[in-house]
């Protein structure tokens, strides 16, 4: 029955050949610091699922955002796990997809043919970061305040730009319900749909290109 079921699909689907292009295909020797593309690709999953779970109670508003947290944490069953696993998943999440850089720079594995899957890195590390910027705000306690004031201010400084970049990311001239509902829709909408895009473009050219090999010595 199931095996009838499955070739019906497979007919109309080409779940074999999925199967094999994606995962059975032929890797070259590689090591444990391969690893860590496809562990950037699970703790950006688990910062997904996390995330949509606080969303449930999470309120993006001045008044009631950081009461919203302190609910989560001592009244919502599970509520501190999640937003636990959440807050250090952000760290780690930096953390691992910056050393994936260093692996793929130190392999070599950015040159030819695989510069875009470099670029499309570039572009998701800092788009990684950016997630950590804006969600620092969210919990609107005096930390999440004065670090956006801060991290606004240093974006002010960029020459002839400085001041524009300040206005836009702020919403004004000062931290107010702007700033915080504008990183709120860039924290749960814009760079999530960015990142999970360009990580199926980069896995794409990963399948397409194969991974590259562990240089030699006269390489
Ligand atoms: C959310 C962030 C990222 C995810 C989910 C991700 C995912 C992956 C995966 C699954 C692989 C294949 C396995 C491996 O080599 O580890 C890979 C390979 C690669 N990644 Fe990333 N990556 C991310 C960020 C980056 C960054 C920041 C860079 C560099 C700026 C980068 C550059 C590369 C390159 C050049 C390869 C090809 C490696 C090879 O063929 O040996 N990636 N990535």
């Amino acid at each position: 029955m199931a095996e009838n079921l499955f070739s019906w699909l497979d007919e109309r689907l080409g779940l074999t050949a999925i199967y094999d292009t994606v995962l059975d295909r032929s890797v070259p020797k590689v090591n444990w610091w391969f690893t860590l593309g496809s562990a950037s690709a699970f703790l950006f999953a688990l910062q997904a699922v996390t995330g949509i779970f606080l969303t449930v109670y999470y309120v993006p508003s001045p008044d009631v955002a950081y009461q919203s947290i302190e609910y989560i944490m001592n009244e919502v069953q599970f509520g501190w796990l999640i937003r636990g696993i959440h807050h250090w998943g952000a760290s780690l999440m930096v953390i691992i997809v910056f050393v994936h850089m260093l692996r793929t720079f130190f392999y070599g594995a950015y040159k030819f043919p695989r510069e875009l899957t470099w670029l499309t890195g570039v572009v998701l590390l800092i788009s990684t970061l950016g997630m950590g910027f804006t969600g620092y705000l969210l919990p609107w306690n005096q930390r999440a305040y004065w670090a956006t004031t801060v991290g606004t201010e240093i974006a002010g400084t960029v020459p002839f730009i400085g001041d524009f970049i300040e206005r836009v990311l702020r919403g004004g001239p000062d931290l107010s319900a702007v700033t915080l509902a504008r990183f709120f829709a860039v924290h749960i909408w814009v760079l999530p749909l960015v990142i999970a895009l360009l990580i199926g473009v980069h896995i794409y050219m990963v399948v397409k290109l194969g991974i590259s090999h562990i240089p030699s010595e006269d390489e």
